[in-house]
Formats: structure tokens, C-alpha cells, sequence
């Protein structure tokens, strides 16, 4: 099984893109998690355009499209989804009736250096994948002072990232396309 890991910021060092690295630590066996990382190619979204969408759309549609479920860490910005984020969702959302996002599972979970953790972006994030038509998972893990708590991650953090993993790979493994039957 793949998930497909897409973290909303762009920065070098950033702890949303570090969240995802330690979930990738503790995927259970038969699973991998592939970070995308081509957020920062995503120009800004053109409704004239969606019929002969960039490269990097159709590159991050068909990753999206290729994968059983999607964990997103995102950042929170002023109390809302980082604007490149957004802006990347918009892109996908288009035709919205065959959106690679439409039925997947996905999962969000986020980082932040506040003492909040970021839930509200987690939440509007879940409310923008749930209008694509995605599978949303009930799960919430804003990581608050997560430049401190990212830093060594201790055994608490590690299980409440591991339970968010388990919970997208159990519903992925319940939607996944049955493997096809040889007959
Ligand atoms: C423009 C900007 C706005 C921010 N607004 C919030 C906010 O509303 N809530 C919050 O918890 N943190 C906020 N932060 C702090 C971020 O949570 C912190 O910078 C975090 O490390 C960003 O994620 P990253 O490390 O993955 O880049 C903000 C940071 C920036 C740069």
C-alpha cells in the first residue's frame, strides 16, 4: 500500500514535512510513504487553464491518483490553510466530478510552534477535502510547541502519530479496489 505524504509548507527545515518523515517511521509492514515534494511548483490556479493544466498539476493529480490515501501536515497561517496549499487543492478540485481526490482516504494532522497546534487550518483543511469528495478521516492531531516536541520525539508523540497512520491505513485497506481475480 502507498500513502502519498503532502506537507503545506514549504520551507527547508519545516516541522510539518519532519511530521511526516516520523510517520513514515512508524507505518505498519506493507506500507510506504512517499513525501511530495513539489509543492513549491505549483503556479497559482487558473480556472482558463484546468483543460491544459502545468506539468506539475497533472504530476501531483496522477501522485494523488496513484495512491490508496493521503496524510497532509499542515502548517496553520493566520488561522487558516497555508495559501500554496489551498491554491494546490484548487487545482486538483478540477473537473471536480473525476478529482483524484474524490473517495480517497485521507488524513490530517499538523504542526505547529504555538501552543494550539494549528487546528484550525486542520480543520478548514478538512472541510476543502471533504467538499473535493474525499474520504475524510475523523482524526485530529494538531502538534503544538512542535519545534520543542519534534525536536526528540518521545514515546506519547510517537503512538499518537502511529494511531493517525493506523487509522488511514484501516480505512484505505476497507476502499482499496480489490486486487483483480485470475481466473
Ligand atoms: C505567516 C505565518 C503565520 C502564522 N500563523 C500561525 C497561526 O495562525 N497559528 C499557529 O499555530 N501558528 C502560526 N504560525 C507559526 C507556524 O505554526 C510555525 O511557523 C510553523 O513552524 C510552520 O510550519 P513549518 O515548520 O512546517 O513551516 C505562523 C507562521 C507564519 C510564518
Amino acid at each position: 500500500m502507498r500513502i502519498l505524504g503532502i506537507s503545506g509548507s514549504l520551507r527547508a527545515d519545516s516541522l510539518n514535512t519532519r511530521l511526516l518523515r516520523l510517520a513514515a517511521e512508524e507505518l505498519p509492514d506493507g506500507v510506504e510513504l512517499e513525501v511530495y515534494g513539489e509543492l513549491a511548483e505549483i503556479p497559482p490556479f487558473d480556472h482558463d487553464l484546468v483543460d491544459l493544466a502545468p506539468d506539475s498539476v497533472e504530476r501531483l493529480k496522477d501522485a494523488i491518483a496513484s495512491s490508496d490515501g493521503l496524510l497532509v501536515a499542515t502548517p496553520e497561517y493566520n488561522g487558516s490553510v497555508p495559501g500554496q496549499l489551498k491554491n494546490a487543492l484548487d487545482w486538483v478540485s478540477r473537473p471536480l466530478a473525476d478529482n483524484p481526490a474524490r473517495a480517497k482516504p485521507v488524513a490530517v494532522i499538523g504542526a505547529s510552534t504555538s501552543s494550539f497546534g494549528g487546528v484550525w487550518a486542520q480543520r478548514e483543511l478538512k472541510k476543502v477535502l471533504g467538499i473535493l469528495g474525499a474520504r475524510v478521516l475523523d482524526v485530529e492531531l494538531p502538534i503544538a510547541k512542535a519545534d520543542v516536541r519534534l525536536a526528540d520525539p518521545d514515546p506519547e508523540l510517537r503512538s499518537e502519530v502511529a494511531a493517525a497512520v493506523d487509522a488511514l491505513v484501516d480505512e484505505a485497506s476497507r476502499t482499496r479496489e480489490p486486487a483483480s481475480l485470475s481466473i
